[in-house]
């Protein structure tokens, strides 16, 4: 749906508000306690960045030369103060100053990091036709005074903490155009009052808590817009649209659609969706009714049967096209010329089979099919589309070779062919995707060697080529895809040794080589991998690879869709593996320079020497394998300062003395040291002289943050809209626990995919 689309404003506003550079001298209109309340909010605002309010200098003319500041052309009074989103300093409440503006038209407060509730004071500027507090972390109720509020045409209040009943007082509101509520905890349901808003032509409310009946409510006839979450799966009957002519934008969630096959809506919506919505059945009869149809978007609602080939037909403007997540079945037409406006296509997690057509319509940006049960080949016709930005088939039944032709989709950012039946090898040609960001191709039988032209798809950040035929050498040039960050080559039959030049990797964080056949040693330059090296490890900002806002919907749409893994995997984890492979002679010496390193697995190898003492440097370890080797010596004692780690086998090798006796060593099982005849100690039973007693292993960190659902995720998604986007994902988690909460939880569960040990960890 369009919604993120209103962030651009803040970007629009830039452009018109810039004032010329070179200023003439001139009177300064600007009432003396007016520019004062604005300095003092400012520094309230602690705009650290000094970007967007350097321009309110003390002395100036607040009227032209303050970006954000408007004032009246005849009484020179601040009209509007529109600040530009950026963090502010967590703990802010919305400060009092702004009182004294009491001429204000509009005030524009969203993404600043709010806290508290909404001041009262706010009533008190009666004058405000646009109140916006939307992206902030206001709690509490919504004061009932803001019907006073009587000129008030533009309500914004969405992604805030505020809970409570809707104050009735709002439907006292007659100029009130639109109101968005969405994405708070609001209880209660709609006030009836609000039938009587004739103005009101939105209403955004979905995301809320609302647990009372919503759908026999009566909406004023005039709305265009209505974003709405229902409780508990209420029904929805015909009746409730009854009124409802203009209806432009509907998205209902949560409901169930009780609505007879033959009704004929009275509105002719340009945008539907329908999330969460028990249809439980076909394809609703009624859309074929919506002419003017632009985007649709039915997803998780149980949908059956086809899709119904008069879709193209009765709806010829359709460009969003989103079923993801039903039972639908059935085979996608070959005749796709009838989709000529179609743009972005989701028809993941479904039931569809067949061939994937080859005719598609030349704007597509983005096709996801994945999680489905398509067969055949790839059509070459696919390298067509040169719009595409986002590929994914993964998690079908696709068989044939990748087509040389996908290399002409010169603006893919994702593709996606994971875990399906390929053949054949990657195509060499792939080295034109210049701007590809994710190549993962996991999980097919794809052979030859590994193209080392990939070295030139410069942005790749993320490739992952685990559990396939390859063979050959890792080459060398993977040291020149300088931005990788996820390098994923396990279960292959690679053979040789890891190219000194892997070193040359800054940003790796995860470096999985595990089961294939290489040999030689681990190199040295292995120490050189930046990324791993620091100790707080803060992932890294989202923000950076995909340039400016340009890319802003694909950056919604990699974390929504399965791209997503990768991120929260990328955002906490260091991680390498090198097992099971032919790895010999001693681990580097230094290589607990890898300070940031939270798993290490270097088991069934032919490595030897001792345990380098440095590994008591990894602080952040949380499993350590180094079974299965021939590490000889002593245990090192620093190994006792590893408080982190959950996970330690180190059995099977020739270790020899005695067990370090502190807490974490003895913690682990006898299995962590067994299988090393001359190692002795707690907890083996020579002579260790409590073994009755042992005591728990150490929570792992991720054990010690508390579980919290309470938080919908898709918070995080909205964080990451403009303005928030330059403080990508981690900076807003810090600031928010809750969200900090359920981002560990999403973490749990993929940590648990990729690294199975894990599931055996009570969390
Ligand atoms: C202002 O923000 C900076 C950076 O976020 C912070 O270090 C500083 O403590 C803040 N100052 C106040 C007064 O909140
Ligand atoms: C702005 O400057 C005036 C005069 O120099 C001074 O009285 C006032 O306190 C200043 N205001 C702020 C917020 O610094
Ligand atoms: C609002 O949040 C603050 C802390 O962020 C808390 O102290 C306060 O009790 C909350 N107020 C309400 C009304 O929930
Ligand atoms: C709705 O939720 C609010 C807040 O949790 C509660 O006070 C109220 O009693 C609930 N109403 C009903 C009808 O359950
Ligand atoms: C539709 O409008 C009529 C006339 O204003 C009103 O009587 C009726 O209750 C409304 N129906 C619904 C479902 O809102
Ligand atoms: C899908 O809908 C079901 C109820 O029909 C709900 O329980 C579930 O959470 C929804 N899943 C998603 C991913 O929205
Ligand atoms: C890529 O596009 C060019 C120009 O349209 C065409 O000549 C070439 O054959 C295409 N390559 C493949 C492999 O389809
Ligand atoms: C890779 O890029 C270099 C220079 O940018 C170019 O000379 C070379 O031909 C490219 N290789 C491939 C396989 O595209
Ligand atoms: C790879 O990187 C090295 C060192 O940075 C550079 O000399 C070489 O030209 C690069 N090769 C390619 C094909 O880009
Ligand atoms: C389709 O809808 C699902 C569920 O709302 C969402 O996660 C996904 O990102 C959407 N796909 C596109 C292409 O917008
Ligand atoms: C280390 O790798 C081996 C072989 O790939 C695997 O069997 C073992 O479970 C891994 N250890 C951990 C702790 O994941
Ligand atoms: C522990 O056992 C080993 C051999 O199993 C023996 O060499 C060593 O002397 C014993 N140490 C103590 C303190 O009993």
């Amino acid at each position: 749906m369009a919604i993120p689309l209103r962030k651009l404003t803040g970007i629009v506003f830039l452009l018109f508000f810039c004032p010329p550079l070179s200023q003439p001298l001139m009177s300064n209109r600007c009432p003396s306690h007016e520019s004062q309340a604005l300095l003092r909010f400012k520094a309230a605002l602690n705009d650290s960045s000094n970007f967007y309010l350097s321009s309110w200098v003390n002395g100036t003319d607040c009227c032209t030369l303050w970006i954000g500041i408007s004032c009246d052309d005849n009484t020179n009074h601040v009209v509007s103060v529109e600040t530009l989103s950026f963090r502010g300093t967590p703990g802010t409440t919305i400060p009092t100053c702004l009182a004294n503006l009491s001429y204000l038209h509009s005030l524009y407060l969203y993404g600043h990091s709010f806290t508290g509730t909404i001041p009262t004071f706010l009533c008190l500027l009666t004058r405000l036709t646009v109140l916006d507090l939307s992206d902030n972390y206001l709690n509490g109720s919504i004061p009932s005074c803001l019907g006073n509020l009587a000129s008030l045409s533009d309500l914004s209040l969405g992604n805030n903490q505020l809970s409570g009943r809707i104050p009735a007082s709002l439907g006292s509101l007659s100029l009130l155009r639109e109101l968005r509520l969405y994405n708070n905890q609001l209880s209660g349901t709609i006030p009836p009052s609000f039938a009587h808003l004739s103005s009101l032509i939105e209403l955004s409310a979905y995301g809320n808590r609302f647990n009372e009946t919503v759908s026999s409510l009566s909406l004023p006839p005039s709305l265009q817009t209505l974003y709405l979450s229902l409780h508990h799966y209420q029904s929805i009957s015909e009746t409730f649209f009854h009124n409802l002519t203009k209806l432009s934008y509907l998205y209902l969630s949560d409901c169930v659609l009780n609505i007879s096959t033959t009704w004929i809506p009275p509105f002719d919506l340009s945008e539907l969706g329908l999330g969460s919505c028990m249809i439980d059945g076909e394809f609703p009869p009624w859309i074929s009714t919506q002419i003017s149809l632009e985007a649709l978007a039915i997803t998780n609602a149980s949908l059956v049967g086809v899709i119904p080939s008069w879709l193209w037909e009765t709806s010829p403007q359709l460009n969003y096209l989103n079923l993801s997540g039903n039972h639908l079945e059935g085979s996608l037409f070959s005749n796709t010329s009838s989709w000529m406006k179609l743009q972005e296509l989701d028809l993941a997690r479904n039931k569809l089979s067949g061939c994937i057509p080859s005719m598609w319509p030349s704007y597509m940006s983005i096709l996801l099919l994945n999680d489905n049960l398509f067969s055949g080949n790839i059509h070459p016709n696919l390298g067509k589309l040169s719009n595409l930005n986002m590929l994914n088939l993964a998690n079908n039944k696709i068989t044939g070779v990748i087509p040389v032709s996908l290399s002409n989709c010169s603006l893919l950012i994702v593709l996606n062919l994971g875990n399906n039946s390929l053949e054949g090898s990657l195509p060499y040609e792939f080295s034109k995707l210049s701007e590809l960001y994710s190549l993962v191709v996991h999980s097919n039988n794809l052979n030859g060697s590994f193209p080392s032209s990939i070295a030139n798809c410069s942005k790749l950040q993320v490739l992952d080529i685990g559990n396939n035929l390859f063979e050959g050498q890792i080459p060398t040039l993977i040291g020149n895809i300088s931005e990788l960050k996820v390098l994923i080559m396990k279960e292959n039959k690679f053979t040789g040794s890891i190219p000194l030049e892997i070193g040359q990797l800054k940003h790796l964080q995860i470096l999985l080589l595990s089961s294939n056949h290489i040999s030689g040693s681990i190199p040295h330059t292995i120490v050189f991998l930046q990324a791993m090296a620091n100790e707080s490890q803060n992932g890294f900002v989202l923000s950076t690879y995909i340039n400016g806002p340009v890319y802003q919907d694909g950056l919604d749409m990699i974390l929504k869709g399965t791209e997503q893994h990768y991120q929260y995997i990328l955002s906490t984890l260091t991680s390498i593996d090198l097992s099971s492979n032919e790895l010999e002679g001693k681990v580097p010496s230094n290589f607990g320079d890898l300070k940031g390193l939270r798993l290490l697995n270097l088991s069934m190898n032919n490595l030897n020497g001792t345990i380098p003492k440095s590994f008591g440097e990894m602080h952040q370890l949380d499993s350590l394998d180094l079974s299965r080797n021939h590490f000889s010596g002593q245990i090192p004692t620093e190994l006792e300062s590893l408080s982190f780690l959950g996970s330690l086998d180190l059995s099977n090798n020739h270790l020899s003395g005695s067990i370090p006796q502190g807490k974490h060593m003895t913690g682990f099982g006898e299995s962590s040291y067994s299988g090393n005849p001359n190692l002795w100690g707690c907890p083996l039973p020579r002579n260790c002289s409590w073994p009755e007693f042992v005591p728990s292993p150490p929570p792992i960190y991720i054990n010690k943050i508390k579980k919290s659902t309470k938080y919908p995720w898709y918070a995080i998604s909205l964080g990451l809209s403009f303005g928030m986007a330059f403080g990508g994902i981690i900076s807003l988690i810090v600031i928010k626990i809750s969200w900090r909460n359920e981002y560990f939880n999403k973490v749990d569960a993929i940590l648990k995919f990729l690294f199975p040990w894990m599931k055996n960890l009570t969390l």
